[in-house]
Order: C-alpha cells, then structure tokens, then sequence
C-alpha cells in the first residue's frame, strides 16, 4: 500500500472533473472534457480542454491540470479523474498519461472505465525522467 493517510475521496473528485468540464472550450469537436486530480498534499487541481481553430493545437484538459499543478506549487498527483460531457469517466489519451506519469505519486491511482487502476497499469513500461538519467 502506497499510501497510509485517508483514503481518496472520489466523489469530490468526480465533482471537481465535472465542474471543470463545464468550461471547457470545445466548438469544434463538441466533446467537453474536464480533469480533476488530488494531490499528494491533498489540494484538488483541475483543468478542461481547450481547442482551437487550428485544430492540431487542441489542449486537453490533462493539460491544463499538469499546468495547474505546477502553478499551484508544482507537488505529486495520487488520484486522477477525467469525464467527458455526459459526466462519464472518461480513459486519458495516450499522449496524456505520459503527462500524468511526469507527476505521479508512487502508487498514484486512476478512475478508469473499468475501476480504479494505478498510473503503471494504464502506462505500463513507460518512458520517464529515470531513462534520462541513465544515458547521461
Ligand atoms: N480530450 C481531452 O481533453 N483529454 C483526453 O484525454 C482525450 C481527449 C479532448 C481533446 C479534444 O478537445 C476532445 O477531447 C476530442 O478529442
């Protein structure tokens, strides 16, 4: 168990998610989307996409969080939560995981369509800032 201290609270964070995707800036694709996230310290960031005329320059709302996180103090993420427009968890895009993964606390757990899973499931073998390290 990576975590010894009070279990996560979903509901809250599944709020956070869905108050978030309620400003999301999506005319194009019409998929709002809206991230929530605990962090270690026990603040809740969040985030919406953010899309674009130029379509290949969407921002997920993933991103918007990891921008969150850092402007807040920078700090680890141990629970995560994304829906789309209906309120439904919603899977993280490849791409964002990766962000995810950057930020994670050990042991950091997802909502996902099929329950709770750790970043290491839905990221397995993944690329980090450990494989930076050992070429140098
Ligand atoms: N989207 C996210 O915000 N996060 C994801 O993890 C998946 C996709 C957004 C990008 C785009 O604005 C819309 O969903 C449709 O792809």
């Amino acid at each position: 168990m990576a975590f010894t201290d009070a279990a996560v609270d979903w509901a809250a964070l599944e709020a956070a998610a869905v108050a978030a995707m309620g400003k999301a800036y999506a005319p194009y694709s019409k998929f709002p989307v809206g991230a929530a996230a605990l962090t270690e310290d026990g603040r809740i960031v969040s985030g919406c996409n953010v899309e674009n005329a130029s379509y290949g320059l969407t921002l997920c709302a993933e991103c918007a969080l990891v921008g969150a996180l850092h402007l807040g103090g920078g700090g680890r993420l141990r629970a995560f939560y994304c829906v789309d427009g209906k309120g439904n968890v919603l899977m993280p895009c490849g791409r964002c995981r990766q962000l995810l993964y950057e930020f994670r606390a050990p042991g950091m757990q997802l909502m996902t369509t099929q329950g709770i899973k750790t970043m290491d499931q839905v990221l397995p073998d993944a690329f980090g800032p450990d494989n930076l390290e050992e070429n140098r």
